[in-house]
């Protein structure tokens, strides 16, 4: 390959050098004379200067190697002029710049919109968690969280369902599976509500306690429109000496308006759980109709939105075992409980509580 580019040279002499010289030289302008392409530029400059495999490169070790000693001399200024050509003639062709159509090719349109990087938002159930959570906060409620996997002890027990109660049908949940060896109290289950952590909160702390828990609980139900098998709710517990159901409502009626506007009415409808005595649901004048009546309310004026009660002497029994300042004579409170999917529902008019889980952009952006 090297002796078809560089051709032989026997004779060193001057007329001989400035021959194959001038050869090499006539070969460089002609071809450079064509390039047309920033590519074609750079295949000459490699060509030709390449630091390995260039034409001048393999000039000068193999017609400077060979020429006898006082060839050498007029044969190094021979090769500095050619390079040097070579060179001028690089640098015109790189001076000379792209082609101006290979410039558009390559040109940024500065009017062109820039990628956009879409902002991440908040799904809507946590939003609206969130929002529940403030309200109580706002009050000076301290906020906790408890485990999702929790023992029969502190979801049931301890809440005062006990072992073989009816009540615990009510809400029915996965086990974890082969707990048999231990006692009832201590096998583990996808706890079935939040109330748990209001054991686990008294245990902690002597009264006085405000406290919300947001969270996530599992029952055994069948998904339909406006129930899922795995849902959130927030938890409340206030005890405190002399906390009485003036208290409650007071507190309830308050989160009701700063959640769905200052126009709602709530009203307290007795109702049963094992862990609050007395027991009550809380029914919000219908927000859709204004409590006048329509299809979202049953024509009733009244929706049904979260479930509470004065702590029953019974659990605080249990938080004593741990923390005796819970004495059902010194102290008194109250807990409550209620869905976010069904608040989030009621104040987005959300009508299919799958919409929640679906991941639907198309759905989920409204909210952003
Ligand atoms: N834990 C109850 C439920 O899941 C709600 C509740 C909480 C009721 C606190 C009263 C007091 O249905």
């Amino acid at each position: 390959m090297t002796t078809e580019r560089i051709p032989q040279l026997k004779d060193f002499s001057a007329a001989s050098l400035d021959a194959a010289f001038a050869a090499l030289e006539a070969e460089a302008r002609s071809e450079a004379a064509a390039l047309a392409t920033p590519g074609a530029v750079e295949a000459f400059r490699l060509e030709w200067l390449g630091r390995k495999q260039g034409r001048l490169n393999e000039i000068s070790s193999l017609w400077l190697k060979s020429a006898p000693a006082e060839a050498k001399k007029l044969l190094g200024q021979r090769f500095n002029a050619l390079k040097t050509a070579v060179e001028g003639l690089l640098d015109a062709a790189l001076g000379a710049g792209p082609s101006n159509a290979s410039l558009a090719a390559e040109a940024i349109d500065i009017t062109l919109p820039g990628t956009r990087r879409l902002m991440g938002a908040e799904h809507p159930i946590i939003k609206t968690l969130n929002e529940i959570v403030g309200v109580f906060q706002a009050l000076g409620y301290s906020v906790g969280v408890g485990p999702e996997v929790e023992t029969d002890f502190y979801n049931f027990e301890s809440m005062n369902f006990p072992p073989g109660h009816p009540a615990r049908d009510t809400q029915d949940t996965l086990v974890i599976a082969n707990q048999e060896r231990r006692p009832l109290r201590d096998r583990l289950l996808l706890r079935t509500h939040t109330s748990p952590v209001q054991m686990r909160t008294m245990e902690q702390h002597a009264p006085p306690v405000r406290i919300v828990i947001p969270g996530k609980v599992h029952r055994n139900d069948a998904a339909d429109a406006t129930h899922s098998p795995i849902f959130h709710q927030v938890e409340g517990l206030c005890v405190d000496t002399n906390v009485t159901f003036s208290d409650l409502k007071g507190t309830l009626d308050h989160a009701m308006k700063a959640l769905f506007g200052s126009a709602v009415k709530t009203r307290f409808f007795p109702s049963f759980f094992p862990f609050t005595e007395p027991s009550a649901d809380v029914q919000i004048s219908c927000i859709f109709c204004g409590g006048k009546g329509c299809r979202k309310c049953k024509h009733s004026g009244w929706i049904e939105l979260l479930g509470c009660g004065m702590v029953d002497p019974a659990v605080f029994a249990f938080a004593a075992e741990k923390q005796p300042a819970y004495d059902s004579r010194k102290i008194s409170g109250f807990a409550f409980g209620m869905g976010v999917e069904r608040i989030a529902m009621m104040k987005y008019g959300v009508s299919e509580i799958g919409q929640f889980y679906s991941g639907e952009m198309k759905f989920l952006n409204q909210f952003a």
